[in-house]
């Protein structure tokens, strides 16, 4: 007997346009089931370990919400509590885990870990934010786009701040699905093409467009995004970021400059009156709730795609 191989989801680039488009179709099938409190349980007796190294509320809910309505178990383990935390391999971790469960969610520092993990790993894998990509959270955001708008190839997505770990994989997103980014940041947090370990490929160079005003870089945008100026493992250079990103809140004056059906997202959490004015986020524009829900459903199909394939409606 052949065994297929396993799918781990670690970058966004780890699935095809193909795939993405089934995946969407899926997700919005397990929303409309669950909006109308219908059983859907492909993964009855599956269990899912999630590994968590920094903190978390949406991850750690919707996976664990998610697994639990799709019939299954989750249990949640914090490196500070585990033998992780006291220096057993990650190579040997792998090897534990992937015994007992059927799917393993990871949140943590490098990306080298998560790699790691799923090269000993007998079971899937799945990247729940790393330093350099969140692959599940712009899941969840190019679903969302694509629910209230439509298609988002061909638009425009306009990234206002850090160049982190949403960035890198927002330009993955956009090569795989052929949409652009207006990218504006200060000097010194810009997009380093040649981030060690992650170049930035030709594909996603071609989609990519910097600017050094942000209202320019919404100009026209469907979609204005940000997050957090000092993401989680960068807390010691927060004082440095809070001056260096004065001038790139996301605010009022950039929202009218993008499309009139533009929309604002955020992967949250959010510091109003730091990257994103509160009427921007708590505005008409703003489907900031929307991708934290969406979280739920998208994650859903993902968990289902990667234990059983593609199924038909
Ligand atoms: N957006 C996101 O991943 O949220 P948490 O850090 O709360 O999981
Ligand atoms: N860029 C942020 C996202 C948090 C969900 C971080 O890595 O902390």
């Amino acid at each position: 007997m052949t065994l297929k191989p396993v799918r781990h989801y670690l970058q966004f680039r780890d699935l095809s346009r193909d795939e993405y488009a089934y995946l969407f179709r899926r997700t919005a099938l397990i929303k409309a089931r669950f909006k109308r409190y219908e059983l859907h349980q492909p993964l009855v007796d599956r269990t899912l370990a999630m590994i968590f190294e920094k903190h978390s509320t949406r991850t750690r809910l919707s996976f664990e919400a998610g697994m639990h309505q799709l019939g299954g178990a989750a249990i949640y383990i914090n490196t500070r509590d585990s033998q992780l935390g006291r220096g057993e391999p990650i190579e040997d971790a792998a090897q534990v885990f992937s015994r007992m469960v059927d799917l393993v969610m990871i949140r943590t520092y490098g990306h080298d870990i998560v790699e790691r993990f799923a090269a000993n790993s007998r079971v899937p894998v799945i990247n729940g934010l790393t330093n350099e990509f969140h692959p599940c959270q712009v899941l969840a955001d190019v679903f969302t786009y694509i629910e209230q708008r439509g298609d988002l190839a061909g638009r425009t997505v306009a990234w206002v701040g850090d160049a982190n770990n949403m960035l890198y994989t927002w330009l993955q997103a956009a090569a795989i699905l052929g949409f652009r980014i207006h990218f504006a940041g200060p000097a010194g947090y810009g997009v380093d093409l040649a981030r060690a370990g992650f170049p930035v490929s030709e594909d996603e160079q071609a989609c990519l467009r910097c600017f050094d005003d942000p209202a320019e870089a919404c100009a026209g945008a469907h979609l204005v995004t940000t997050d957090v100026w000092t993401s989680m493992g960068f807390e010691a250079e927060n004082a440095q970021r809070l001056k260096a990103f004065q001038g790139f809140m996301v605010d009022t004056g950039m929202m009218r400059r993008a499309d009139p059906e533009a929309l604002f997202m955020h992967c949250l959490p959010a510091h109003r009156g730091e990257e994103v004015q509160a009427e921007v986020i708590d505005g008409p524009q703003s489907v900031v709730w929307d991708e934290a829900e969406n979280r739920l459903h998208v994650q859903k199909a993902l968990m289902e795609f990667l234990l059983l394939g593609q199924l038909p409606d």
